[in-house]
């Protein structure tokens, strides 16, 4: 059953989930959950490095392993996962169970506008980032849509503008 006073966000790299949750938890007075920076402290390292030492999927089993714990927990918060999370059927079940899901929506321009420097996502380092986002995402997409409650489109909107709608989204979503 769904925990409605968790908000999840999801949504491709780059899309601001880290700085929103962090605004909505200032305003909603929730504390914040990233995944990403959960699986990081638990192991000790970097996901840059797990993805070198013992490979990608290793890093999706984890993910995984701390989605069914979130779930599992009854709290107040906000959780905020990593953008390749919602793409495995089973997390998408799970990422509904723990709250209300946010997708924040972004096109493949304004990632590469945002991340075209990036040095610290594994997925991003080839030669091609721009092919890569573009094909990443397209794939992405339908899962994205498919896990979420709420859609928010982020391209051409401020901070301020993003976290208005979420809240007005959020308020029609009860
Ligand atoms: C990934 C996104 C990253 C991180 C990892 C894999 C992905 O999180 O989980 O590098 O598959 O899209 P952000 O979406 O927070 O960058």
């Amino acid at each position: 059953m769904k925990n409605k006073r968790n908000i999840v966000l999801i949504g491709f790299m780059g899309c601001g989930k880290t700085t929103v949750g962090l605004r909505l938890s200032y305003k909603l007075r929730k504390t914040v959950t990233d995944t990403d920076k959960m699986i990081e402290k638990r192991q000790g390292c970097t996901i840059k490095e797990i993805f070198a030492n013992e490979g990608e999927e290793y890093f999706r089993q984890l993910e995984t392993q701390l989605l069914s714990e979130l779930s599992a927990k009854a709290c107040n918060e906000i959780v905020s996962v990593g953008g390749g999370t919602p793409v495995r059927e089973e997390n998408r079940k799970l990422l509904k169970e723990i709250g209300t899901v946010v997708y924040l929506k972004i096109s493949a321009k304004a990632v590469y506008e945002r991340l075209k420097n990036d040095k610290v996502r594994p997925l991003l380092q080839g030669d091609n980032p721009k092919a890569k986002i573009e094909e990443l995402l397209s794939y992405r997409e339908p899962f994205y849509e498919e896990a979420a409650d709420v859609i928010v489109e982020v391209d051409e909107k401020s901070m301020d503008e993003v976290l208005e709608q979420i809240m007005k989204c959020l308020e029609e979503s009860v």
